[in-house]
């Protein structure tokens, strides 16, 4: 057996995001989000679920952070819901906030670290009524937001991450449709994006001036890792277009203050990206402590209209996979990928790195002896776990990782049917049965080493 170790300090945690395991939809003065709406529309889930009691972690609060400190998690990355906190987007419900303030107090009294995102993809609705992220006016709503969460809760927590994927509101929740709102037209992509782009940097800016400096701020996104399906030139022409729309549109105006020509260039067809205002572009850039990755799967691209088009484009075409292994979700796997990813972020931006996100889903069952094993979940964790320490060998700047997620949950559009979580979720009883791949995780991180 041979061991590879983690570097000194390398931070550990599991990952939730607030719509897929709170449930008390109605409780605590909570305001509908996009996702409550969406979840409602006929036809837009899997089997019709809904995020309304999910794992009804809003009920299990101290029992859930009993269960993380039972699995030794160093670091818990959850996420707020904005209209808990403001139902509308703009007022103060303060028992939405007591509703965080126990939860960070309860991770600290347990001695885990905890990581705030803002925004996990749950918009209040009453925000959506007047324009949601096509209006310019959200970017200060979120500010706000931000601005308030910081002065409450700053102070007791060490990380904070404004946006979460915010690929996945522009061109999921805009031009395919899959994720709220469910709007279907690739043009509204853009400006969507650029108010995500505005909304990060005037958020991190605010929270600058809020929390104590010593706080972390981040944002984290689902940079694509892109390859031609071909050498043709046709198919690299595609591989790039894909890969500057889905990265250089966040990491330029994120991490460098600008959108490079080639945004723009690669998406002329679309926008003309008037909603663009002079300083805009500045404002997205505040220093960062780090940049977070979350990472799933590769993407292969072709020229060739054979299979779906690439999210918001009509010239890149995502290419099948099948000499990889598949997730019951037909994802690819290929670990490689996220040791390309890091030590080519790393390259061009220079920032420090941490995973934010990264796991499998299956379909999981908690077997007579009580329990569930996921050796397929093991196995991917191990592999990517490996693949992070050879970004690391390869010069890499990587901090941290944070396995996706805690709890099996509301998988978005695709509902209950995949469970990604480390710990099953039964969601007739609501019972909770760590994993086998949660024992083996808890572990490798007692050890911060992989035991290959
Ligand atoms: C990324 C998202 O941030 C998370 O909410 C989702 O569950 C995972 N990907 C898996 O699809």
């Amino acid at each position: 057996m041979t061991t590879r170790r983690f570097p000194e300090g390398f931070e550990w945690g599991m990952g939730t995001a607030a719509y897929q395991i709170e449930g008390g939809v109605h409780e605590g003065g909570r305001g509908p989000s996009i996702w409550d709406t969406f979840s409602h529309t006929p036809g837009a889930i899997t089997r019709g679920d809904t995020g309304d009691v999910a794992c009804d972690h809003y009920h299990r609060l101290d029992r859930d952070l009993d269960l993380l400190a039972e699995l030794a998690m160093p670091a818990y990355r959850f996420s707020v819901a904005w209209p808990r906190v403001m139902p509308d987007g703009r007022t103060l419900n303060q028992d939405g906030l007591d509703f965080y303030a126990r939860l960070v107090d309860g991770l600290l009294d347990r001695g885990i670290e905890p990581m705030l995102t803002l925004y996990h993809w749950d918009l209040p609705q009453a925000l959506e009524d007047v324009g949601g992220w096509r209006s310019r006016e959200t970017v200060d709503r979120f500010a706000d937001y931000a601005t308030l969460v910081g002065k409450e809760l700053g102070d007791r927590v060490g990380t904070l991450t404004t946006l979460n994927e915010p690929w996945c509101t522009a061109y999921l929740g805009h031009a395919t449709g899959e994720h709220a709102p469910g709007l279907r037209d690739p043009a509204l992509a853009y400006p969507v994006a650029h108010h995500l782009n505005l909304a990060h940097g005037r958020a991190a800016a605010a929270l600058r001036s809020v929390v104590p400096a010593s706080a972390r701020l981040s944002v984290t996104l689902n940079l694509q890792h892109v390859v031609a399906a071909s050498d043709e030139q046709a198919d690299r022409d595609a591989a790039e277009h894909a890969r500057v729309l889905s990265n250089d549109v966040f990491l330029g105006p994120m991490l460098r203050g600008r959108y490079d020509d080639a945004v723009f260039e690669e998406t002329a067809r679309l926008t003309d990206w008037s909603f663009v205002r002079d300083g805009d572009e500045a404002e997205c850039c505040v220093p960062l402590d780090f940049l977070g990755v979350n990472y799933y799967s590769p993407g292969r691209v072709s020229a060739t209209p054979n299979d779906d088009p690439w999210p918001g484009s009509r010239t890149a075409f995502r290419v099948r996979m099948p000499e990889l292994p598949q997730t019951v979700m037909a994802w690819p796997v290929q670990p490689s990928a996220l040791t390309e990813l890091l030590t080519d972020v790393h390259r061009e931006y220079r920032v420090p790195l941490v995973v934010t996100e990264n796991g499998i889903a299956g379909h999981d069952v908690v077997d007579a002896e009580h329990r569930v094993r996921d050796g397929h979940r093991i196995d991917y964790l191990r592999d990517h776990l490996g693949a992070v320490l050879d970004a690391v060998d390869a010069g890499a700047d990587v901090r941290g990782y944070v396995a996706w997620t805690f709890l099996d949950n509301f998988e978005w559009a695709w509902g209950y049917e995949m469970r990604f979580g480390l710990v099953h979720v039964d969601f007739d009883t609501l019972v909770r049965t760590p994993k086998d791949s949660a024992h083996w995780l808890s572990d490798v991180i007692a050890r911060n080493r992989l035991l290959l």
